[in-house]
Protein backbone atom coordinates (compact mmCIF):
# COMPACT_ATOMS: atom_id res chain seq x y z
CA UNK A 1 0.00 0.00 0.00
CA UNK A 2 3.14 2.44 0.92
CA UNK A 3 4.61 1.40 -2.48
CA UNK A 4 5.61 4.76 -3.86
CA UNK A 5 3.46 5.30 -7.82
CA UNK A 6 4.76 7.50 -10.16
CA UNK A 7 2.13 9.44 -12.07
CA UNK A 8 2.12 11.11 -15.74
CA UNK A 9 0.76 14.47 -15.77
CA UNK A 10 1.81 17.39 -17.97
CA UNK A 11 2.44 21.34 -16.87
CA UNK A 12 -0.65 23.38 -16.46
CA UNK A 13 -0.62 27.04 -17.08
CA UNK A 14 -0.98 29.69 -14.51
CA UNK A 15 0.66 28.36 -11.44
CA UNK A 16 2.72 30.90 -10.50
CA UNK A 17 2.80 32.31 -6.94
CA UNK A 18 1.10 35.83 -6.43
CA UNK A 19 1.63 38.25 -3.44
CA UNK A 20 0.84 35.54 -0.80
CA UNK A 21 1.34 32.00 -2.36
CA UNK A 22 -0.80 30.16 -5.47
CA UNK A 23 -4.64 31.55 -5.03
CA UNK A 24 -7.00 30.31 -7.25
CA UNK A 25 -11.04 29.24 -7.25
CA UNK A 26 -11.54 26.01 -5.70
CA UNK A 27 -12.58 24.51 -8.80
CA UNK A 28 -9.37 25.33 -10.23
CA UNK A 29 -7.42 23.47 -7.40
CA UNK A 30 -10.03 20.72 -8.01
CA UNK A 31 -9.29 19.94 -11.58
CA UNK A 32 -7.64 16.76 -12.12
CA UNK A 33 -3.51 17.11 -11.05
CA UNK A 34 -4.00 20.67 -10.72
CA UNK A 35 -2.82 20.65 -6.70
CA UNK A 36 -0.92 17.64 -7.07
CA UNK A 37 1.47 19.18 -9.60
CA UNK A 38 1.82 22.52 -7.65
CA UNK A 39 2.34 20.04 -4.73
CA UNK A 40 5.12 18.43 -6.21
CA UNK A 41 6.61 21.02 -8.13
CA UNK A 42 7.37 22.36 -3.87
CA UNK A 43 9.04 19.11 -3.22
CA UNK A 44 11.25 18.93 -6.61
CA UNK A 45 12.18 23.05 -5.95
CA UNK A 46 13.10 22.52 -2.36
CA UNK A 47 15.44 18.89 -3.21
CA UNK A 48 16.84 20.90 -5.90
CA UNK A 49 18.01 23.22 -3.05
CA UNK A 50 19.55 19.67 -2.49
CA UNK A 51 17.09 19.52 0.82
CA UNK A 52 17.23 15.56 1.74
CA UNK A 53 13.47 14.69 2.36
CA UNK A 54 14.74 11.67 4.52
CA UNK A 55 16.23 13.91 7.65
CA UNK A 56 13.24 16.42 7.24
CA UNK A 57 9.98 17.56 8.61
CA UNK A 58 7.54 19.12 6.98
CA UNK A 59 4.23 20.63 8.74
CA UNK A 60 0.65 20.58 7.04
CA UNK A 61 -2.36 22.39 7.29
CA UNK A 62 -4.78 25.19 6.74
CA UNK A 63 -7.29 27.59 7.41
CA UNK A 64 -10.19 25.09 7.21
CA UNK A 65 -11.74 26.26 4.35
CA UNK A 66 -13.93 24.34 1.63
CA UNK A 67 -11.59 21.28 0.00
CA UNK A 68 -8.94 21.63 3.09
CA UNK A 69 -8.72 17.95 4.52
CA UNK A 70 -9.19 16.38 0.80
CA UNK A 71 -6.38 18.44 0.05
CA UNK A 72 -4.30 17.64 2.68
CA UNK A 73 -5.01 14.06 2.32
CA UNK A 74 -3.23 14.32 -1.11
CA UNK A 75 -0.51 16.25 0.50
CA UNK A 76 0.36 13.87 3.45
CA UNK A 77 0.43 10.71 0.61
CA UNK A 78 2.55 12.61 -1.57
CA UNK A 79 4.98 13.78 0.98
CA UNK A 80 5.28 10.18 2.05
CA UNK A 81 6.13 9.24 -1.52
CA UNK A 82 8.43 12.05 -1.58
CA UNK A 83 10.17 10.35 1.78
CA UNK A 84 9.98 13.17 4.00
CA UNK A 85 11.07 11.15 7.15
CA UNK A 86 8.38 13.32 9.03
CA UNK A 87 4.89 14.92 8.69
CA UNK A 88 3.07 17.20 11.19
CA UNK A 89 -0.73 17.79 10.08
CA UNK A 90 -2.61 20.08 12.31
CA UNK A 91 -5.53 18.42 14.33
CA UNK A 92 -8.98 18.95 11.83
CA UNK A 93 -6.30 19.86 9.18
CA UNK A 94 -6.28 23.19 10.71
CA UNK A 95 -3.10 25.28 11.34
CA UNK A 96 -3.39 28.91 11.72
CA UNK A 97 -0.54 31.05 9.47
CA UNK A 98 1.38 32.17 12.47
CA UNK A 99 0.81 28.84 14.24
CA UNK A 100 2.61 27.49 11.41
CA UNK A 101 5.50 29.77 11.48
CA UNK A 102 5.79 28.48 14.89
CA UNK A 103 5.42 25.33 14.45
CA UNK A 104 8.15 25.07 11.77
CA UNK A 105 10.85 27.27 13.86
CA UNK A 106 9.59 25.40 17.25
CA UNK A 107 10.03 21.94 15.38
CA UNK A 108 13.25 22.62 13.36
CA UNK A 109 11.31 21.57 10.39
CA UNK A 110 12.66 22.33 6.64
CA UNK A 111 9.46 23.57 6.30
CA UNK A 112 5.43 23.75 5.86
CA UNK A 113 2.41 24.07 3.53
CA UNK A 114 -0.34 26.59 4.31
CA UNK A 115 -3.44 25.60 2.45
CA UNK A 116 -5.52 29.07 2.91
CA UNK A 117 -6.92 31.61 0.58
CA UNK A 118 -6.15 34.15 3.84
CA UNK A 119 -9.23 36.94 3.77
CA UNK A 120 -10.38 35.89 0.87
CA UNK A 121 -14.24 33.94 0.72
CA UNK A 122 -14.77 29.70 1.00
CA UNK A 123 -16.45 27.24 -0.63
CA UNK A 124 -16.73 25.23 -3.43
CA UNK A 125 -17.41 28.48 -5.87
CA UNK A 126 -14.73 30.91 -3.39
CA UNK A 127 -11.34 30.47 -3.57
CA UNK A 128 -8.32 28.15 -2.52
CA UNK A 129 -5.05 28.69 -2.17
CA UNK A 130 -1.45 26.81 -1.28
CA UNK A 131 1.65 29.01 0.10
CA UNK A 132 4.86 27.30 0.88
CA UNK A 133 7.05 28.06 3.98
CA UNK A 134 10.61 28.07 4.34
CA UNK A 135 12.51 27.10 7.38
CA UNK A 136 12.79 30.10 8.98
CA UNK A 137 8.61 29.99 9.43
CA UNK A 138 8.18 32.25 6.73
CA UNK A 139 6.10 32.22 3.61
CA UNK A 140 8.79 31.49 0.39
CA UNK A 141 11.08 34.55 -0.77
CA UNK A 142 10.34 35.25 -4.60
CA UNK A 143 13.48 33.30 -5.39
CA UNK A 144 12.43 30.62 -4.13
CA UNK A 145 8.54 30.69 -5.12
CA UNK A 146 10.09 31.40 -9.15
CA UNK A 147 11.95 28.05 -8.89
CA UNK A 148 8.49 26.32 -7.81
CA UNK A 149 7.14 28.43 -10.84
CA UNK A 150 9.70 26.92 -13.19
CA UNK A 151 8.78 23.41 -11.31
CA UNK A 152 5.36 23.90 -12.64
CA UNK A 153 6.20 24.60 -16.27
CA UNK A 154 8.28 21.81 -16.55
CA UNK A 155 6.43 18.64 -14.25
CA UNK A 156 6.49 15.81 -15.89
CA UNK A 157 4.84 12.93 -13.08
CA UNK A 158 4.78 13.27 -9.46
CA UNK A 159 4.79 10.66 -6.54
CA UNK A 160 2.28 9.25 -4.58
CA UNK A 161 1.00 6.23 -2.46
CA UNK A 162 -2.57 4.50 -2.73
CA UNK A 163 -3.70 4.70 0.96
CA UNK A 164 -6.44 5.41 2.67
CA UNK A 165 -7.03 8.84 4.54
CA UNK A 166 -5.74 9.44 7.77
CA UNK A 167 -7.65 10.22 10.49
CA UNK A 168 -7.15 14.13 11.00
CA UNK A 169 -9.27 14.40 14.18
CA UNK A 170 -7.37 12.37 16.09
CA UNK A 171 -3.93 13.10 17.56
CA UNK A 172 -1.88 10.32 17.03
CA UNK A 173 1.69 9.06 15.62
CA UNK A 174 1.49 6.50 13.62
CA UNK A 175 4.51 5.69 10.39
CA UNK A 176 3.11 5.33 6.85
CA UNK A 177 5.71 3.54 4.76
CA UNK A 178 9.25 5.09 6.41
CA UNK A 179 7.50 8.14 7.28
CA UNK A 180 6.26 9.42 11.07
CA UNK A 181 2.99 11.20 10.23
CA UNK A 182 1.62 13.24 13.81
CA UNK A 183 -1.50 14.44 13.89
CA UNK A 184 -1.33 17.56 16.19
CA UNK A 185 -2.73 20.07 18.47
CA UNK A 186 -0.77 23.54 17.28
CA UNK A 187 -2.69 25.69 19.68
CA UNK A 188 -0.14 24.18 22.39
CA UNK A 189 2.68 25.47 20.03
CA UNK A 190 1.55 28.62 19.76
CA UNK A 191 0.01 29.37 23.35
CA UNK A 192 3.19 28.72 24.11
CA UNK A 193 5.32 31.38 21.55
CA UNK A 194 2.61 33.92 23.11
CA UNK A 195 3.51 32.93 26.54
CA UNK A 196 7.34 33.50 26.09
CA UNK A 197 6.82 37.16 25.42
CA UNK A 198 3.68 38.57 26.87
CA UNK A 199 3.05 39.10 30.84
CA UNK A 200 -0.47 36.57 30.90
CA UNK A 201 -0.78 37.46 34.54
CA UNK A 202 -0.94 41.01 33.74
CA UNK A 203 -3.32 40.84 31.51
CA UNK A 204 -5.29 38.57 33.73
CA UNK A 205 -5.76 40.85 36.07
CA UNK A 206 -7.16 43.55 33.42
CA UNK A 207 -9.87 40.95 33.11
CA UNK A 208 -10.22 40.41 37.21
CA UNK A 209 -10.92 44.43 36.81
CA UNK A 210 -13.83 44.38 34.57
CA UNK A 211 -12.48 44.84 31.14
CA UNK A 212 -14.81 43.37 29.04
CA UNK A 213 -13.75 42.72 25.04
CA UNK A 214 -14.83 41.27 22.11
CA UNK A 215 -12.76 38.97 19.35
CA UNK A 216 -14.69 37.95 16.40
CA UNK A 217 -12.86 34.89 14.81
CA UNK A 218 -15.16 34.81 11.86
CA UNK A 219 -16.11 31.44 11.49
CA UNK A 220 -12.20 31.02 10.69
CA UNK A 221 -9.42 29.78 12.13
CA UNK A 222 -8.23 31.86 15.19
CA UNK A 223 -11.77 31.04 16.80
CA UNK A 224 -9.73 27.65 19.11
CA UNK A 225 -6.32 29.51 19.36
CA UNK A 226 -8.61 33.17 20.80
CA UNK A 227 -10.76 30.66 23.14
CA UNK A 228 -7.49 29.44 24.62
CA UNK A 229 -5.89 32.06 24.83
CA UNK A 230 -8.52 34.59 25.80
CA UNK A 231 -11.34 32.59 27.57
CA UNK A 232 -9.39 29.99 29.40
CA UNK A 233 -6.01 31.56 29.66
CA UNK A 234 -6.43 35.34 30.63
CA UNK A 235 -9.93 34.64 32.21
CA UNK A 236 -12.12 36.58 29.72
CA UNK A 237 -15.82 36.07 29.65
CA UNK A 238 -16.93 33.03 27.94
CA UNK A 239 -18.40 34.00 24.96
CA UNK A 240 -15.66 36.83 24.84
CA UNK A 241 -15.04 35.45 21.06
CA UNK A 242 -17.80 35.40 18.80
CA UNK A 243 -17.72 32.71 15.72
CA UNK A 244 -15.26 31.15 17.43
CA UNK A 245 -15.73 27.78 15.35
CA UNK A 246 -14.28 27.26 11.69
CA UNK A 247 -16.64 26.14 8.84
CA UNK A 248 -15.50 25.36 5.65
CA UNK A 249 -17.40 28.35 3.86
CA UNK A 250 -16.67 30.94 7.10
CA UNK A 251 -20.82 30.92 7.80
CA UNK A 252 -21.22 32.94 4.37
CA UNK A 253 -19.09 35.50 5.46
CA UNK A 254 -16.12 37.33 4.00
CA UNK A 255 -13.11 36.27 6.71
CA UNK A 256 -11.18 39.90 6.27
CA UNK A 257 -11.54 41.99 9.21
CA UNK A 258 -12.26 45.63 7.95
CA UNK A 259 -15.10 47.90 8.97
CA UNK A 260 -16.65 46.63 5.64
CA UNK A 261 -16.54 42.82 5.96
CA UNK A 262 -16.14 42.95 10.20
CA UNK A 263 -19.36 44.71 9.94
CA UNK A 264 -21.60 43.61 13.02
CA UNK A 265 -18.20 43.73 15.28
CA UNK A 266 -17.92 47.76 14.66
CA UNK A 267 -21.91 47.56 15.27
CA UNK A 268 -21.23 45.93 18.84
CA UNK A 269 -18.36 47.95 19.77
CA UNK A 270 -20.90 51.64 18.84
CA UNK A 271 -22.30 53.26 21.81
CA UNK A 272 -21.84 53.60 25.35
CA UNK A 273 -22.14 50.68 26.83
CA UNK A 274 -20.14 48.86 24.45
CA UNK A 275 -17.01 46.83 25.57
CA UNK A 276 -13.19 48.35 26.29
CA UNK A 277 -12.13 46.26 23.62
CA UNK A 278 -12.81 44.57 19.69
CA UNK A 279 -10.51 43.23 17.87
CA UNK A 280 -11.25 40.41 14.59
CA UNK A 281 -9.09 38.20 12.52
CA UNK A 282 -9.15 37.23 9.33
CA UNK A 283 -9.43 32.93 7.56
CA UNK A 284 -6.15 31.90 8.48
CA UNK A 285 -5.48 33.88 11.33
CA UNK A 286 -2.31 36.29 10.28
CA UNK A 287 -4.62 40.04 9.82
CA UNK A 288 -5.90 41.92 12.88
CA UNK A 289 -8.77 44.70 13.22
CA UNK A 290 -8.24 46.79 16.20
CA UNK A 291 -11.33 48.74 17.94
CA UNK A 292 -12.04 50.87 20.64
CA UNK A 293 -15.17 51.47 21.92
CA UNK A 294 -17.04 53.64 18.36
CA UNK A 295 -13.13 54.10 17.37
CA UNK A 296 -11.28 52.28 14.58
CA UNK A 297 -7.47 52.19 14.66
CA UNK A 298 -6.06 52.19 11.25
CA UNK A 299 -3.55 49.57 10.75
CA UNK A 300 -0.02 51.74 10.20
CA UNK A 301 -1.62 53.91 13.57
CA UNK A 302 -1.53 50.18 15.21
CA UNK A 303 1.87 49.39 14.08
CA UNK A 304 3.25 52.76 15.23
CA UNK A 305 1.76 52.32 18.31
CA UNK A 306 2.72 48.81 19.30
CA UNK A 307 6.33 50.07 18.22
CA UNK A 308 6.25 52.80 20.30
CA UNK A 309 5.09 50.88 23.38
CA UNK A 310 6.52 47.87 23.20
CA UNK A 311 9.58 48.19 24.94
CA UNK A 312 7.41 49.39 28.05
CA UNK A 313 4.39 46.75 27.94
CA UNK A 314 5.77 44.00 26.44
CA UNK A 315 7.91 41.89 28.37
CA UNK A 316 9.15 40.22 24.86
CA UNK A 317 10.55 43.83 23.54
CA UNK A 318 12.22 44.72 27.12
CA UNK A 319 15.52 45.44 25.32
CA UNK A 320 14.19 47.36 22.58
CA UNK A 321 13.58 47.17 18.94
CA UNK A 322 16.17 46.40 16.20
CA UNK A 323 14.27 47.97 14.00
CA UNK A 324 10.66 48.59 12.33
CA UNK A 325 9.73 48.14 8.92
CA UNK A 326 6.36 48.67 7.00
CA UNK A 327 5.62 47.81 3.25
CA UNK A 328 5.91 50.73 0.74
CA UNK A 329 1.95 51.57 1.13
CA UNK A 330 2.02 51.72 4.42
CA UNK A 331 1.48 55.22 6.10
CA UNK A 332 4.48 56.84 7.72
CA UNK A 333 3.37 56.37 11.29
CA UNK A 334 6.25 53.80 12.21
CA UNK A 335 8.85 56.16 10.93
CA UNK A 336 8.20 58.98 13.15
CA UNK A 337 8.44 56.67 16.28
CA UNK A 338 11.43 55.32 14.49
CA UNK A 339 13.13 58.38 14.26
CA UNK A 340 12.15 59.02 18.22
CA UNK A 341 13.23 55.30 18.95
CA UNK A 342 16.92 55.97 17.57
CA UNK A 343 16.55 52.81 15.17
CA UNK A 344 16.12 52.11 11.36
CA UNK A 345 12.84 51.94 9.57
CA UNK A 346 13.11 50.06 6.17
CA UNK A 347 10.29 50.15 3.49
CA UNK A 348 9.65 47.10 1.72
CA UNK A 349 7.51 46.06 -0.99
CA UNK A 350 3.62 44.52 -0.48
CA UNK A 351 3.84 40.69 1.18
CA UNK A 352 5.32 39.32 4.33
CA UNK A 353 7.91 37.93 2.56
CA UNK A 354 9.93 41.08 1.97
CA UNK A 355 10.35 41.22 6.32
CA UNK A 356 12.15 37.62 6.06
CA UNK A 357 15.50 38.43 5.40
CA UNK A 358 15.23 41.60 7.85
CA UNK A 359 14.06 39.72 10.60
CA UNK A 360 16.66 36.90 10.26
CA UNK A 361 19.44 39.47 10.11
CA UNK A 362 18.12 40.80 13.19
CA UNK A 363 17.94 44.10 11.55
CA UNK A 364 13.90 44.52 12.62
CA UNK A 365 11.83 42.92 15.19
CA UNK A 366 8.41 45.10 14.38
CA UNK A 367 6.81 45.12 11.06
CA UNK A 368 3.41 45.81 9.67
CA UNK A 369 1.53 46.69 5.85
CA UNK A 370 -1.47 49.01 5.48
CA UNK A 371 -3.45 45.44 4.41
CA UNK A 372 -4.06 44.99 9.01
CA UNK A 373 -1.22 42.93 9.38
CA UNK A 374 1.35 43.62 12.44
CA UNK A 375 3.88 41.30 13.70
CA UNK A 376 6.94 40.49 14.64
CA UNK A 377 10.97 38.17 14.77
CA UNK A 378 8.52 36.08 16.91
CA UNK A 379 8.19 34.24 14.14
CA UNK A 380 8.10 35.17 10.05
CA UNK A 381 4.67 35.47 9.58
CA UNK A 382 2.18 38.39 10.57
CA UNK A 383 0.10 37.47 13.59
CA UNK A 384 -3.74 38.98 14.69
CA UNK A 385 -3.76 37.50 18.21
CA UNK A 386 -0.31 38.56 18.94
CA UNK A 387 -1.46 41.88 17.82
CA UNK A 388 -4.17 42.09 20.26
CA UNK A 389 -2.30 40.47 22.85
CA UNK A 390 -0.27 43.50 22.14
CA UNK A 391 -3.13 45.99 22.46
CA UNK A 392 -4.08 43.90 25.45
CA UNK A 393 -0.27 44.78 26.74
CA UNK A 394 -0.99 48.40 26.36
CA UNK A 395 -4.06 48.97 27.54
CA UNK A 396 -2.89 47.17 30.64
CA UNK A 397 -0.24 49.39 31.17
CA UNK A 398 -1.60 52.43 30.12
CA UNK A 399 -5.30 51.95 31.89
CA UNK A 400 -6.10 54.10 29.01
CA UNK A 401 -9.04 53.35 26.43
CA UNK A 402 -8.14 53.05 22.81
CA UNK A 403 -9.35 56.20 21.52
CA UNK A 404 -7.60 58.00 24.40
CA UNK A 405 -3.97 56.55 23.64
CA UNK A 406 -4.63 56.78 19.72
CA UNK A 407 -5.07 60.41 20.34
CA UNK A 408 -2.71 61.01 22.78
CA UNK A 409 0.05 59.47 20.41
CA UNK A 410 -1.57 61.86 17.16
CA UNK A 411 -0.79 64.75 19.49
CA UNK A 412 3.02 63.79 20.43
CA UNK A 413 3.60 62.95 16.41
CA UNK A 414 1.10 64.20 14.60
CA UNK A 415 -1.25 61.82 12.24
CA UNK A 416 -1.41 60.63 9.32
CA UNK A 417 -4.60 60.33 7.24
CA UNK A 418 -4.90 56.96 5.49
CA UNK A 419 -7.06 55.10 3.61
CA UNK A 420 -7.00 52.69 0.85
CA UNK A 421 -9.72 52.56 -1.89
CA UNK A 422 -9.95 49.42 -3.70
CA UNK A 423 -11.72 49.04 -7.08
CA UNK A 424 -12.85 45.44 -7.39
CA UNK A 425 -13.63 43.32 -10.61
CA UNK A 426 -12.03 45.32 -13.01
CA UNK A 427 -10.75 43.52 -16.51
CA UNK A 428 -7.31 42.22 -16.33
CA UNK A 429 -6.39 43.77 -19.32
CA UNK A 430 -8.08 47.58 -19.37
CA UNK A 431 -6.24 47.53 -15.94
CA UNK A 432 -2.92 46.98 -16.69
CA UNK A 433 -2.96 48.92 -19.85
CA UNK A 434 -4.48 52.05 -17.75
CA UNK A 435 -1.42 51.10 -15.23
CA UNK A 436 1.02 51.22 -17.81
CA UNK A 437 0.04 54.45 -19.42
CA UNK A 438 0.51 55.94 -15.74
CA UNK A 439 3.97 54.84 -15.66
CA UNK A 440 4.35 56.71 -19.15
CA UNK A 441 3.20 59.89 -17.91
CA UNK A 442 5.42 59.43 -14.56
CA UNK A 443 8.56 61.77 -15.71
CA UNK A 444 6.65 64.67 -16.91
CA UNK A 445 4.61 64.89 -13.47
CA UNK A 446 6.64 66.29 -11.73
CA UNK A 447 6.56 70.36 -10.94
CA UNK A 448 2.90 69.58 -11.49
CA UNK A 449 -0.01 71.25 -9.62
CA UNK A 450 -1.59 68.35 -7.75
CA UNK A 451 -4.40 68.14 -5.00
CA UNK A 452 -3.76 71.31 -3.68
CA UNK A 453 0.33 71.00 -3.96
CA UNK A 454 2.62 70.07 -6.62
CA UNK A 455 4.20 66.71 -7.53
CA UNK A 456 7.85 66.57 -6.22
CA UNK A 457 8.52 62.82 -7.10
CA UNK A 458 6.67 60.46 -9.06
CA UNK A 459 8.53 56.77 -9.58
CA UNK A 460 7.58 53.37 -9.55
CA UNK A 461 9.12 51.38 -6.06
CA UNK A 462 12.22 49.19 -6.87
CA UNK A 463 13.08 47.38 -4.18
CA UNK A 464 16.96 46.32 -3.17
CA UNK A 465 16.81 43.70 -0.39
CA UNK A 466 19.25 44.88 2.13
CA UNK A 467 20.15 41.77 2.83
CA UNK A 468 20.82 39.72 -0.14
CA UNK A 469 20.82 42.35 -2.80
CA UNK A 470 17.85 40.95 -4.49
CA UNK A 471 16.01 43.55 -6.56
CA UNK A 472 12.25 43.60 -6.64
CA UNK A 473 11.02 46.19 -9.22
CA UNK A 474 7.75 48.04 -10.04
CA UNK A 475 6.57 47.34 -6.70
CA UNK A 476 3.57 50.33 -6.72
CA UNK A 477 3.73 53.60 -8.58
CA UNK A 478 4.31 56.67 -5.96
CA UNK A 479 3.48 60.06 -6.48
CA UNK A 480 4.91 62.09 -3.57
CA UNK A 481 3.63 65.56 -3.46
CA UNK A 482 6.07 68.90 -1.93
CA UNK A 483 3.53 69.22 1.58
CA UNK A 484 4.35 65.48 2.37
CA UNK A 485 0.90 63.57 1.07
CA UNK A 486 1.22 60.67 -1.29
CA UNK A 487 -0.85 58.76 -3.28
CA UNK A 488 0.15 55.06 -4.42
CA UNK A 489 -1.18 53.29 -7.04
CA UNK A 490 -0.83 49.19 -7.61
CA UNK A 491 -2.49 46.58 -8.86
CA UNK A 492 -3.64 43.00 -6.13
CA UNK A 493 -1.42 40.27 -6.84
CA UNK A 494 -4.01 38.29 -4.25
CA UNK A 495 -7.11 38.07 -6.31
CA UNK A 496 -8.47 35.16 -8.19
CA UNK A 497 -10.94 36.94 -10.56
CA UNK A 498 -10.42 40.31 -12.48
CA UNK A 499 -8.07 42.77 -11.30
CA UNK A 500 -8.06 45.05 -7.95
CA UNK A 501 -6.88 48.31 -8.69
CA UNK A 502 -5.36 49.46 -5.05
CA UNK A 503 -5.22 53.47 -4.17
CA UNK A 504 -3.32 54.25 -0.84
CA UNK A 505 -4.28 57.88 0.05
CA UNK A 506 -1.68 59.58 2.83
CA UNK A 507 -1.44 63.16 3.96
CA UNK A 508 0.53 64.39 7.16
CA UNK A 509 -1.09 66.76 9.78
CA UNK A 510 0.18 68.13 13.21
CA UNK A 511 -3.69 69.06 13.99
CA UNK A 512 -4.17 66.35 16.71
CA UNK A 513 -5.93 64.19 14.55
CA UNK A 514 -9.31 65.60 14.81
CA UNK A 515 -9.89 66.80 11.29
CA UNK A 516 -12.48 64.68 8.55
CA UNK A 517 -10.69 62.24 6.97
CA UNK A 518 -12.75 62.46 4.06
CA UNK A 519 -12.19 66.25 3.70
CA UNK A 520 -8.34 65.78 3.85
CA UNK A 521 -8.08 62.96 1.82
CA UNK A 522 -10.78 63.97 -0.50
CA UNK A 523 -8.88 65.92 -3.75
CA UNK A 524 -6.04 63.60 -3.32
CA UNK A 525 -8.42 60.85 -4.11
CA UNK A 526 -10.09 62.82 -7.03
CA UNK A 527 -6.99 64.04 -8.88
CA UNK A 528 -5.45 60.43 -8.59
CA UNK A 529 -8.41 58.90 -10.34
CA UNK A 530 -8.55 61.57 -13.07
CA UNK A 531 -4.56 60.96 -13.63
CA UNK A 532 -5.16 57.28 -14.10
CA UNK A 533 -8.49 57.68 -16.31
CA UNK A 534 -9.88 54.84 -14.24
CA UNK A 535 -13.58 55.72 -15.54
CA UNK A 536 -12.41 56.34 -19.29
CA UNK A 537 -10.05 52.67 -19.30
CA UNK A 538 -12.58 51.10 -16.91
CA UNK A 539 -15.72 52.29 -16.40
CA UNK A 540 -15.99 52.62 -12.60
CA UNK A 541 -15.16 55.35 -10.48
CA UNK A 542 -16.59 54.20 -6.60
CA UNK A 543 -14.72 52.43 -4.91
CA UNK A 544 -15.92 49.01 -4.63
CA UNK A 545 -14.29 49.07 -0.52
CA UNK A 546 -12.46 51.33 1.59
CA UNK A 547 -10.52 50.74 4.52
C1 LIG B 1 -2.75 41.85 -0.05
C2 LIG B 1 -2.24 42.98 0.81
C3 LIG B 1 -0.82 42.71 1.25
C4 LIG B 1 -0.76 41.37 1.98
C5 LIG B 1 -1.36 40.28 1.11
C6 LIG B 1 -1.45 38.97 1.86
O1 LIG B 1 -1.95 41.74 -1.21
O2 LIG B 1 -2.33 44.21 0.12
O3 LIG B 1 -0.38 43.76 2.08
O4 LIG B 1 0.56 41.04 2.30
O5 LIG B 1 -2.67 40.65 0.69
O6 LIG B 1 -2.22 39.05 3.01
P1 LIG B 1 -2.40 42.35 -2.64
O7 LIG B 1 -3.74 41.79 -2.95
O8 LIG B 1 -2.47 43.84 -2.44
O9 LIG B 1 -1.31 41.94 -3.60
ZN1 LIG C 1 -4.43 36.04 6.08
Amino acid sequence: MTEVKTVATMAIDGQKPGTSGLRKKTRVFMQPNYLENFIQSIFNAVAEQGVDFKESLLVVGGDGRYYNRTAIQTIVKMAVANGFAKVMVGRGGIVSTPAMSAVIRRRGAVGGIVLSASHNPGGIDADFGVKYNITNGGPAPEAVTEQIFKQTQQIKEYLTIDYPNIDLDKEASFRVGDTEVIVFDPVLDYVAVMQSLFDFAALRRLFDSGFRMVFDAMHAVTGPYAKEIFENRLGAAVGTVLNAIPLEDFGGGHPDPNQVYAADLVARMSGSDAPDFGAASDGDGDRNLILGRDFFVTPGDSLALIAAYAKDAIPGYADGLAGIARSMPTSSAADLVAHSLGVPLYETPTGWKFFGNLMDAGLCTICGEESFGTGSNHIREKDGIWAVLCWLSILAKTGESVSGIVHKHWEKFGRNYFQRHDFEGLEVELANKMVNLLREKLPSLSGRSFAESRVKEADDFNYADPVDGSVSSKQGIRIILEDGSRVVIRLSGTGTEGATLRLYLESYKQDGGTADIDSVLGSLAKETLALLELKQHCGVEVPTVIT
